[in-house]
Protein backbone atom coordinates (compact mmCIF):
# COMPACT_ATOMS: atom_id res chain seq x y z
CA UNK A 1 0.00 0.00 0.00
CA UNK A 2 0.72 3.22 -0.52
CA UNK A 3 2.32 5.59 1.76
CA UNK A 4 1.52 8.98 0.88
CA UNK A 5 -1.13 11.96 1.38
CA UNK A 6 -4.21 10.57 0.27
CA UNK A 7 -3.61 6.90 1.61
CA UNK A 8 -3.35 8.79 5.06
CA UNK A 9 -6.09 11.10 4.62
CA UNK A 10 -8.75 8.38 3.71
CA UNK A 11 -7.44 6.04 7.01
CA UNK A 12 -7.95 8.77 9.66
CA UNK A 13 -10.63 10.29 8.17
CA UNK A 14 -12.83 11.94 10.90
CA UNK A 15 -10.09 11.68 13.89
CA UNK A 16 -8.91 14.46 15.58
CA UNK A 17 -5.15 13.65 15.47
CA UNK A 18 -4.88 14.01 12.00
CA UNK A 19 -7.12 16.64 10.95
CA UNK A 20 -4.85 18.09 8.89
CA UNK A 21 -1.92 16.53 6.96
CA UNK A 22 0.75 17.79 5.17
CA UNK A 23 2.88 14.80 3.52
CA UNK A 24 6.52 15.77 2.00
CA UNK A 25 8.52 13.86 -0.06
CA UNK A 26 11.53 15.96 1.74
CA UNK A 27 12.07 18.27 3.94
CA UNK A 28 15.04 19.15 6.06
CA UNK A 29 12.61 18.46 9.93
CA UNK A 30 9.36 17.72 10.06
CA UNK A 31 9.82 19.56 13.34
CA UNK A 32 11.04 22.66 11.55
CA UNK A 33 8.33 22.30 9.39
CA UNK A 34 5.44 22.05 12.02
CA UNK A 35 7.19 24.72 13.99
CA UNK A 36 6.39 27.50 10.42
CA UNK A 37 2.39 25.83 9.78
CA UNK A 38 2.12 26.95 13.67
CA UNK A 39 3.20 29.71 13.61
CA UNK A 40 1.22 30.82 10.71
CA UNK A 41 -1.78 29.43 12.79
CA UNK A 42 -1.87 25.81 11.56
CA UNK A 43 -4.54 24.47 13.79
CA UNK A 44 -4.19 21.49 16.74
CA UNK A 45 -3.82 17.96 15.74
CA UNK A 46 -2.51 19.17 12.39
CA UNK A 47 0.43 16.41 11.09
CA UNK A 48 3.35 16.67 8.98
CA UNK A 49 5.00 13.81 7.83
CA UNK A 50 8.07 13.15 5.31
CA UNK A 51 9.35 10.37 3.29
CA UNK A 52 12.49 11.67 3.75
CA UNK A 53 14.38 14.44 6.17
CA UNK A 54 18.02 15.86 5.20
CA UNK A 55 18.43 17.39 8.56
CA UNK A 56 16.55 15.27 10.72
CA UNK A 57 17.31 16.25 14.65
CA UNK A 58 17.61 14.35 17.45
CA UNK A 59 17.66 15.13 21.47
CA UNK A 60 20.97 17.13 22.59
CA UNK A 61 21.95 18.71 19.27
CA UNK A 62 22.14 14.95 17.76
CA UNK A 63 21.52 14.12 14.13
CA UNK A 64 18.34 11.49 13.44
CA UNK A 65 19.25 9.29 10.54
CA UNK A 66 16.72 9.98 8.33
CA UNK A 67 17.09 7.78 5.19
CA UNK A 68 14.13 7.99 2.00
CA UNK A 69 10.93 5.56 2.29
CA UNK A 70 11.20 3.50 4.68
CA UNK A 71 10.72 4.52 8.07
CA UNK A 72 7.87 6.79 10.19
CA UNK A 73 9.13 10.82 10.30
CA UNK A 74 6.61 13.04 12.00
CA UNK A 75 5.53 16.16 13.99
CA UNK A 76 2.62 16.71 15.24
CA UNK A 77 1.10 20.74 16.19
CA UNK A 78 -0.24 20.40 19.98
CA UNK A 79 -2.43 23.73 21.45
CA UNK A 80 -2.94 22.04 25.25
CA UNK A 81 -4.61 24.89 26.98
CA UNK A 82 -2.66 23.26 29.87
CA UNK A 83 -0.48 25.25 32.80
CA UNK A 84 2.78 25.45 30.18
CA UNK A 85 4.74 23.51 33.18
CA UNK A 86 2.57 20.39 32.70
CA UNK A 87 4.08 20.15 28.77
CA UNK A 88 7.12 18.14 30.11
CA UNK A 89 4.51 15.81 30.42
CA UNK A 90 3.91 15.53 26.67
CA UNK A 91 6.92 13.41 25.63
CA UNK A 92 6.63 11.23 28.40
CA UNK A 93 2.65 10.67 27.11
CA UNK A 94 4.11 9.86 23.25
CA UNK A 95 6.31 7.65 24.48
CA UNK A 96 3.53 5.57 26.11
CA UNK A 97 1.53 5.91 22.44
CA UNK A 98 4.18 4.40 20.91
CA UNK A 99 4.81 1.92 22.96
CA UNK A 100 1.55 0.57 22.98
CA UNK A 101 1.58 0.84 18.94
CA UNK A 102 5.38 -0.80 18.74
CA UNK A 103 4.00 -3.57 20.81
CA UNK A 104 1.31 -4.29 18.45
CA UNK A 105 3.84 -5.93 16.40
CA UNK A 106 6.40 -7.14 19.03
CA UNK A 107 4.13 -8.01 22.33
CA UNK A 108 6.10 -7.85 26.04
CA UNK A 109 9.01 -7.02 23.99
CA UNK A 110 8.83 -3.02 24.30
CA UNK A 111 10.33 -0.86 27.06
CA UNK A 112 10.82 2.79 28.09
CA UNK A 113 14.30 4.29 28.31
CA UNK A 114 14.13 7.43 30.09
CA UNK A 115 13.70 9.92 29.33
CA UNK A 116 11.79 8.50 26.33
CA UNK A 117 13.45 6.70 23.83
CA UNK A 118 10.85 3.16 23.42
CA UNK A 119 12.69 -0.10 22.48
CA UNK A 120 12.25 -3.79 21.62
CA UNK A 121 14.53 -6.32 23.42
CA UNK A 122 17.00 -2.75 24.71
CA UNK A 123 17.34 -1.58 21.28
CA UNK A 124 16.38 2.20 20.27
CA UNK A 125 12.91 1.86 17.77
CA UNK A 126 11.57 5.34 18.41
CA UNK A 127 13.07 8.55 19.43
CA UNK A 128 11.00 11.94 20.51
CA UNK A 129 11.60 15.30 20.35
CA UNK A 130 9.35 17.93 21.77
CA UNK A 131 9.64 21.97 20.89
CA UNK A 132 7.59 24.50 22.86
CA UNK A 133 6.84 27.88 21.41
CA UNK A 134 5.52 30.20 24.48
CA UNK A 135 3.25 33.50 23.77
CA UNK A 136 2.21 36.57 25.33
CA UNK A 137 -0.94 35.34 24.75
CA UNK A 138 -1.62 31.43 26.04
CA UNK A 139 -3.96 31.03 22.92
CA UNK A 140 -1.01 31.42 20.81
CA UNK A 141 1.09 28.74 22.86
CA UNK A 142 1.93 25.36 20.94
CA UNK A 143 3.92 22.23 21.03
CA UNK A 144 5.68 20.13 18.01
CA UNK A 145 6.37 16.64 19.15
CA UNK A 146 8.49 14.83 16.87
CA UNK A 147 8.36 11.05 16.34
CA UNK A 148 10.62 8.94 14.41
CA UNK A 149 10.02 5.25 13.98
CA UNK A 150 12.84 2.92 12.84
CA UNK A 151 10.51 0.81 10.72
CA UNK A 152 11.53 -1.00 7.93
CA UNK A 153 15.79 -0.03 8.12
CA UNK A 154 18.22 -2.81 7.94
CA UNK A 155 20.81 -3.31 10.71
CA UNK A 156 23.46 -2.70 7.65
CA UNK A 157 22.11 1.06 7.10
CA UNK A 158 22.47 2.22 10.44
CA UNK A 159 25.40 4.40 11.16
CA UNK A 160 28.30 2.47 12.47
CA UNK A 161 27.74 4.14 15.57
CA UNK A 162 24.36 3.02 16.10
CA UNK A 163 24.28 -0.53 14.84
CA UNK A 164 24.45 -2.45 17.77
CA UNK A 165 22.46 0.03 19.65
CA UNK A 166 19.43 0.62 17.45
CA UNK A 167 16.79 -1.65 15.66
CA UNK A 168 13.99 -1.89 13.08
CA UNK A 169 10.72 -3.27 13.50
CA UNK A 170 11.56 -5.32 10.66
CA UNK A 171 14.69 -6.35 12.10
CA UNK A 172 12.68 -7.48 15.36
CA UNK A 173 10.01 -9.27 13.08
CA UNK A 174 11.33 -10.42 10.39
CA UNK A 175 9.15 -9.22 7.88
CA UNK A 176 8.27 -5.87 5.87
CA UNK A 177 5.93 -3.64 7.76
CA UNK A 178 3.62 -1.20 6.37
CA UNK A 179 4.41 2.34 7.29
CA UNK A 180 1.02 3.53 6.18
CA UNK A 181 -0.78 0.52 9.63
CA UNK A 182 1.88 1.51 11.88
CA UNK A 183 1.43 5.08 11.38
CA UNK A 184 -2.51 4.96 11.42
CA UNK A 185 -1.96 2.80 14.68
CA UNK A 186 -0.11 5.46 16.32
CA UNK A 187 -1.75 8.60 15.52
CA UNK A 188 -4.81 6.29 17.05
CA UNK A 189 -2.81 5.56 20.36
CA UNK A 190 -1.60 9.13 20.37
CA UNK A 191 -5.30 10.77 20.21
CA UNK A 192 -6.22 8.07 22.64
CA UNK A 193 -3.47 9.24 25.32
CA UNK A 194 -3.88 12.86 24.36
CA UNK A 195 -7.11 13.10 25.19
CA UNK A 196 -6.76 10.72 28.65
CA UNK A 197 -3.72 13.14 29.44
CA UNK A 198 -6.04 16.10 29.10
CA UNK A 199 -8.85 14.91 30.99
CA UNK A 200 -7.28 13.21 33.83
CA UNK A 201 -3.74 14.36 33.66
CA UNK A 202 -0.71 13.04 34.40
CA UNK A 203 -1.55 9.75 36.41
CA UNK A 204 -2.93 7.61 34.32
CA UNK A 205 0.27 8.07 31.83
CA UNK A 206 2.63 8.00 34.90
CA UNK A 207 1.11 4.64 35.62
CA UNK A 208 1.40 3.45 32.12
CA UNK A 209 4.88 4.94 31.29
CA UNK A 210 6.10 2.93 34.21
CA UNK A 211 4.80 -0.17 33.15
CA UNK A 212 7.08 -0.16 30.25
CA UNK A 213 9.89 1.34 32.29
CA UNK A 214 13.21 -0.70 31.81
CA UNK A 215 15.11 1.51 34.35
CA UNK A 216 12.84 0.97 38.02
CA UNK A 217 14.43 -0.29 40.45
CA UNK A 218 17.66 -0.30 38.69
CA UNK A 219 21.27 0.95 39.30
CA UNK A 220 21.85 3.61 36.64
CA UNK A 221 24.10 6.31 35.70
CA UNK A 222 23.27 9.49 34.08
CA UNK A 223 25.63 11.82 32.32
CA UNK A 224 24.54 15.38 31.16
CA UNK A 225 26.54 17.94 29.92
CA UNK A 226 29.62 16.52 31.51
CA UNK A 227 27.83 15.67 35.50
CA UNK A 228 27.37 12.45 36.01
CA UNK A 229 24.82 11.00 39.12
CA UNK A 230 24.61 7.29 39.82
CA UNK A 231 21.97 5.53 41.87
CA UNK A 232 18.51 4.28 41.97
CA UNK A 233 15.66 4.81 40.05
CA UNK A 234 12.66 5.53 41.72
CA UNK A 235 10.34 6.62 38.94
CA UNK A 236 9.22 10.14 37.43
CA UNK A 237 7.42 12.76 39.43
CA UNK A 238 4.67 14.61 37.66
CA UNK A 239 7.22 16.92 35.59
CA UNK A 240 8.75 13.52 33.82
CA UNK A 241 11.99 14.28 35.81
CA UNK A 242 13.73 10.68 36.82
CA UNK A 243 13.71 10.42 40.82
CA UNK A 244 17.06 9.38 41.34
CA UNK A 245 18.47 7.78 44.91
CA UNK A 246 22.00 8.56 45.48
CA UNK A 247 24.54 6.80 47.79
CA UNK A 248 23.27 8.52 50.79
CA UNK A 249 19.73 7.25 50.67
CA UNK A 250 18.70 11.12 49.28
CA UNK A 251 16.49 11.19 46.32
CA UNK A 252 17.32 13.71 43.63
CA UNK A 253 15.38 15.11 40.72
CA UNK A 254 17.48 14.70 37.63
CA UNK A 255 15.68 16.68 34.76
CA UNK A 256 18.10 15.75 32.04
CA UNK A 257 20.41 13.48 30.46
CA UNK A 258 21.42 10.14 29.31
CA UNK A 259 21.03 7.27 31.34
CA UNK A 260 22.82 3.79 31.06
CA UNK A 261 22.23 0.94 33.51
CA UNK A 262 25.21 0.02 35.52
CA UNK A 263 25.93 -3.89 35.57
CA UNK A 264 27.88 -4.91 38.88
C1 LIG B 1 15.90 11.45 19.87
O1 LIG B 1 15.71 10.33 20.35
O2 LIG B 1 17.02 11.99 19.93
C2 LIG B 1 14.74 12.18 19.24
C3 LIG B 1 14.60 11.86 17.78
C4 LIG B 1 13.42 12.56 17.13
C5 LIG B 1 13.38 12.34 15.63
C6 LIG B 1 12.13 12.87 15.01
S1 LIG B 1 11.95 12.37 13.32
C7 LIG B 1 10.64 13.48 13.12
C8 LIG B 1 11.02 14.76 13.86
N1 LIG B 1 11.83 15.61 13.02
C9 LIG B 1 13.07 15.76 13.49
O3 LIG B 1 13.97 16.43 12.95
N2 LIG B 1 13.20 15.07 14.62
C10 LIG B 1 11.98 14.40 14.99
Amino acid sequence: MDFNEQALTNRLSGRYIGSGIRFFNEVESTNDVAFNLALHGAPEGTIVIADLQTKGRGRMKRVWQSPPRCNLYTSIVLRPLTDPASTSQIPLMTGVAAADALSRYCPRDVTLKWPNDVQIRGKKVCGILAEMKTAKDPRGNFVIVGIGVNINIRKKNFDESFREIATSLKEETGRDISRLDFAVEFFDNFEKWYRTWLKMGFEPVREAWLAYASMVGRQVQVVFQGDVRTGEVHGIDESGAMLLEDENGIIKKIMAGDATLVRH
